[in-house]
């Protein structure tokens, strides 16, 4: 009989990805998609322990599935339940102790194994816990992947060694793992072979990605480059320290790379960037952002960015608006400091309180906004290759996405789904850009 599983994902694309690979491997043993936790005989929750709210929704998901799994047992079927990602690591067997009714919690390193771990827990009826950082790499044994639409990510490395003082990453996804370029170009074949048209790269420290033989990611994407179908390349998320020439050269060569990256620097101000231990100061990651516009002129960026971290002063709160000023970013994705257990920051004096934080968070999400909007009004006029992937609200509408990811809507015949147009932009909307075809 078929069986439905649906997948709740939280946090970042990598965790898309994973979701999407967790459900390749039931595929085979007769899990199909559901729409809803409500109809699916299987649910796997796929977490992220990046800040403290993203691992309290969890319990609080957790909750509502239980009362889901009650329902379905009375009605005389069975609901397994699956607790996936970074929560998963952190917590493991404490959310066995707090939530007995997990079926099953899996690690981001061990999901190739869940064929086994869901035999063990319809067979037993207890709980499996695999959170281990096995020594066989999980994409060994990942079968092909499936792609739906025109664009798809495709993890390339994994982990990170950086130790940022305030993350969980290094913790939760372990060691900094490359993937062989030939698994990588295999799966990119294999995409682009089923109408995939826009790859972008992940990893936590995609930009670390290393080959034995020296290749670094600038020479990957020039591979993937040359695979026939694929038009538009991305990757995330790099770290500033790991840019290295051969990538910047790729922006400047590749028309297929988009011109737009997102290089997060957390902070403007060099004692908090040391503080953070980033390993870069203000003055470097500036010069570095020249350099890529320098290759690429038509280059926009984009950032993460942490306030309030412990011990930043109004000064060192002020040294970053002015970074995002000086560099022009064009988004973010910025949060308040949220301590992580077992983190150093989570110890260290002088924490900032949390007005403060959600004074400066705000500051930082208008000045964001502005520049958004200059940019998006700087985009009116302009031609752009926009990949366009689906039909618009109105009839004959088509939507799709600019190079800088801003929605694009424009009449247009249906056919042109799954290509990329040459469109101009005429007009700015809150949420997209209108154009006509150029
Ligand atoms: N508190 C707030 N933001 C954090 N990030 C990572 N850890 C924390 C934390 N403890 C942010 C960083 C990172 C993004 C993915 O999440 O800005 O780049
Ligand atoms: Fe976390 Fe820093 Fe690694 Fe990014 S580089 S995952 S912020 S430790």
């Amino acid at each position: 009989m078929a069986k439905r599983l649906f997948v709740k994902t939280y946090g970042c694309q990598m965790n898309v990805y994973d979701s999407a690979r967790m459900a390749d491997v039931l595929a085979p043993l007769g899990y199909a998609s559901a729409e809803s936790a409500e109809d699916a005989d299987m649910v796997i929750l796929n977490t992220c322990h990046i800040r403290e709210k993203a691992a309290e929704k969890v319990f609080s998901e957790l909750g509502r599935m239980r009362k889901l799994q009650t329902a379905k047992a009375e009605a005389g079927s069975r609901m397994i339940l699956a607790v996936a990602g970074c929560v998963a690591q952190a917590e493991g067997a404490e959310i066995l102790r707090r939530a007995p009714f997990v079926d099953i919690v899996l690690g981001p390193q061990t999901y190739h194994r869940l064929p086994e771990m869901v035999a063990q827990a319809a067979r037993a009826g207890g709980a499996v816990l695999d959170t281990e950082f096995p020594p066989e790499p999980k994409f060994d044994f990942l079968p092909e992947s499936r792609a739906e639409g025109t664009s798809a990510f495709l993890s390339v490395q994994e982990g990170c060694d950086k130790f940022c003082t305030f993350c969980v990453v290094p913790y939760t996804r372990g060691a900094e793992y490359s993937r062989p370029a030939a698994a990588v170009l295999a799966e990119a074949r294999a995409l682009a072979s089923q109408g995939v048209r826009e790859l972008t790269l992940l990893g936590q420290n995609v930009n670390g990605w290393r080959h034995d033989d020296g290749w670094t990611l600038g020479r990957l994407i020039r591979e993937v480059a040359a695979i026939d179908g694929i038009e538009r390349i991305r990757y995330t998320t790099s770290h500033p320290r790991d840019m290295d020439d051969e990538l910047i050269a790729a922006h400047a060569e590749l028309p297929e790379l988009m011109p737009f990256l997102h290089l997060p620097v957390q902070s403007g101000s060099d004692r908090i960037l040391q503080a953070m231990n980033r390993g870069h100061d203000r003055d470097t990651y500036l010069r570095l952002t020249e350099k890529l516009k320098a290759a690429q002129p038509d280059l926009a960026l984009s950032s993460d960015f942490i306030t309030g971290f412990p011990g930043e002063t109004d000064q060192d709160f002020a040294d970053t608006m002015a970074l995002i000023r000086e560099v022009g970013f064009v988004q973010t994705y910025s949060f308040k400091y949220s301590p992580r257990p077992g983190t150093p920051a989570a110890l260290m004096p002088d924490q900032v309180p949390e007005k403060v934080k959600e004074e400066r968070l705000a500051q930082v999400q208008a000045l964001l906004l502005e520049q958004t909007m200059a940019f998006n009004q700087s985009c009116v006029g302009r031609e752009m290759k926009v990949l366009l992937d689906r039909p618009g609200r109105h009839a004959g509408q088509l939507v799709g996405r600019s190079p800088y990811m801003q929605p694009v809507h424009v009449k247009a015949a249906a056919p042109l789904i799954g290509t990329v147009a040459r469109l101009r932009i005429v007009k700015v909307h809150p949420n997209s850009l209108e154009a006509v075809t150029a």
